[in-house]
């Protein structure tokens, strides 16, 4: 026994004591939540990760450790040995609540100075405060609970895709650019001065090549790196539960995962996922909820009132449906109540959107009430109110706009109205939906060319095949998403396997031959021996566990994340190298003004 220790054997967790245990002499370690005197009685709570427990200490139980207890102070860490008793008032609140430990001997394990945060539920402390303490943030119970789910969720995939045939095997985090469209993280190279690694954004490439070694069906859990802009969803290191899988199609992959699905959130949650999960096309989910991860919590759809509209004598919508645009419209019930202010705020908030302005028009009891009432006609406004099933009561909110401005704001329009009149129920509900057909490019107006939308190895769906030269935009893909309550939460493809289509794409992408094989030539090789027909699915694990976990910050559910401009207040990285590291690397920094210059 370690002279650490004292002498001492942990013998129990401190939140494992119930009525049971009653007259049981115990060793717990953890702690010091509280301390205070009452009635010539010094009461510590101590903690560990499965609880508290009330600790009792006395000059009639135990001299000594009566005298010990008076120096310990929160956060101290100690060792507690005795009886376990009834207490003579007990705390329904907690779950040790109906017994106490009578203090026998008491050891301080190691002293602490008084933290920056209180180790306690709820915290309301700068974030900035709490990730530079983040190892006294992750004592506190709430965070324990979580790194605890997240475990458990690990533990529940693992046993799943080992019992359905699944290998996990490691793929390289010092390798090369992976196109899934974001930015690189690099890494330079000592041996080969001015060249860099990429770290992983996904193993896409390898697991592919993984398929064309006869692997059949891999599985990692995986950290991948992407520069991108984050949000409360997004991390510059995340962790991937990722997969590929030979011999199959889209049902196929599909399959496998609502049983992963089904089983992880039973396991950890107790919720029964109803299988088959619902699926949705891309373009229902565009033309009905404004975007590819509808939130199908609600309904309140987007409406299409462009015939209804059409021969309105209102520029606004004339202009947008001669430029092969739309006019499309809400309906929000109890929305004819809405005030003028309310109403300008919501206009305020689609033109973030790129939307020019929202048209509105109220169902109130004494009539119709618009902010197009100049331009309106009965005809035309009964015919709005028929398509949109509207009743006295309720608002029409319209944009007209090329179709994408319209759908990305009344999208988004939909998601803020559902917040602000709690549209979404029952808080509890895991809505799962699959989003298919996904188009196979999606033309950027930036570059001015077609991009790959999920990455260029995904198939394209059968019967789009021809279309690929003459009409990218329509082509459809065999690509999936995997979406819960309004979030993506995992996605993946069947890829090509076919060397001449897989070039027949890169070539629409606009790469030449030549940037083809310098950027992924390895797998082009690859394909050339025999691949078999493979695809494949990752899910985003941190916002599995978000769900699961019930936050909506993906901080919470990541031991040691990063800042919103991916700093680490911890660890205070990134950091600057020192000369001799960067002459190694042949390196040399600009100084930061030219730097600007050239963003
Ligand atoms: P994709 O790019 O869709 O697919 O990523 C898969 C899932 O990873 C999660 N995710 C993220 N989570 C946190 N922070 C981020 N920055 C972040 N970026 C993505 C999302 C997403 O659904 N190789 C393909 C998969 C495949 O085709 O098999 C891929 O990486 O939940
Ligand atoms: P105006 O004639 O400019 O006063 O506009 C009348 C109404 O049309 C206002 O409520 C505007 O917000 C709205 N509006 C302007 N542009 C659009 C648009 N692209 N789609 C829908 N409504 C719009």
């Amino acid at each position: 026994m370690g002279e650490a220790l004292g002498g001492l054997k942990r013998t129990m967790m401190c939140g494992e004591l119930r009525e049971e245990h009653v007259s049981k002499k115990v060793t717990l370690m953890g702690w010091v939540q509280r301390n205070r005197k009452l009635g010539g009685l010094d009461f510590i709570d101590l903690r560990d990760r499965t609880g508290i427990m009330q600790v009792v200490l006395g000059e009639e139980i135990n001299a000594e450790a009566f005298e010990k207890a008076k120096s310990v102070r929160p956060e101290y860490c100690i060792a507690v040995t005795g009886e376990v008793v009834m207490r003579q008032s007990p705390n329904e609140n907690m779950p040790t609540g109906m017994v106490e430990l009578k203090c026998e001997a008491l050891k301080v394990l190691s002293e602490s100075e008084t933290p920056p945060i209180y180790i306690k539920e709820d915290l309301d402390a700068a974030e900035n405060i709490r990730l530079k303490y983040r190892y006294l943030d992750l004592r506190r119970p709430d965070m324990q609970k979580i790194f605890i789910t997240r475990s458990k969720t690990t533990k529940a995939i693992r046993d799943y895709l080992e019992n359905n045939g699944f290998l996990d095997i490691e793929t390289p985090m010092l390798t090369k650019s992976t196109p899934e469209g974001a930015r690189d993280y690099l890494v330079p190279s000592r041996n080969y001065p001015g060249m860099f690694y990429a770290l992983p954004q996904s193993p896409q490439l390898f697991k592919q090549l993984l398929m064309v070694s006869g692997f059949d069906k891999y599985y990692q859990i995986v950290k991948c790196f992407r520069d991108e802009d984050l949000r409360a969803n997004r991390q510059p290191e995340f962790t991937q539960v990722d997969m590929e899988l030979s011999f199959v199609e889209q049902e196929d992959i599909m399959a496998v995962n609502e049983g992963l699905i089904s089983h992880v959130f039973k396991e950890v949650a107790g919720v029964d996922v109803k299988l088959p999960i619902k699926r949705m096309t891309f373009k229902d989910a565009m033309e009905k909820y404004g975007s590819d991860k509808p939130d199908v919590r609600f309904g309140m759809e987007i409406t299409n009132i462009t015939e209804d509209v059409r021969d309105l004598d209102f520029v606004v919508f004339k202009s947008a449906i001669e430029n092969g645009g739309s006019v499309r419209a809400l309906c929000l019930k109890g929305g004819a109540d809405m005030g003028r202010k309310p109403l300008d705020k919501l206009g305020e908030f689609i033109k973030t959107y790129k939307a020019k302005g929202l048209a509105w028009i109220q169902l109130k009891e004494g009539g119709v009430k618009s902010s197009i009432a100049k331009f309106l006609t009965d005809d035309v406004t009964n015919a709005i109110v028929k398509t949109m099933n509207a009743e006295a009561g309720d608002a029409v909110l319209i944009v007209a706009d090329k179709d994408s401005v319209v759908f990305q704001s009344l999208g988004a329009l939909r998601l803020e109205l559902a917040k602000q009149f709690e549209l979404v129920k029952d808080k509890n509900e895991f809505n799962f939906t699959w989003v298919t057909e996904f188009p196979l490019f999606e033309y950027s107006e930036e570059e001015e060319r077609y991009m790959a939308c999920h990455h260029p190895f995904t198939a394209p769906m059968d019967e789009d095949l021809d279309f690929i030269e003459s009409n990218p935009g329509i082509v459809r893909s065999k690509a999936y998403d995997l979406v819960l309550n309004g979030e993506e939460l995992g996605g993946g493809s069947i890829r090509i396997h076919d060397t001449d289509l897989q070039e027949r794409m890169l070539k629409a992408l606009g790469f030449t031959q030549e940037d083809a094989w310098a950027k992924f030539g390895f797998l082009l090789q690859a394909l050339k021996f025999g691949p078999p027909p493979h695809g494949g699915l990752a899910f985003g694990l941190d916002r599995m566990i978000m769900f699961l976990a019930g936050t909506d910050n993906i901080k919470d559910v990541i031991a040691f994340p990063k800042n919103q401009n991916a700093y680490c207040y911890l660890s205070e990285a990134p950091n600057i190298a020192d000369e001799k590291q960067l002459t190694e690397l042949g390196i040399a920094i600009l100084p930061k003004e030219d730097k600007k210059d050239e963003e």
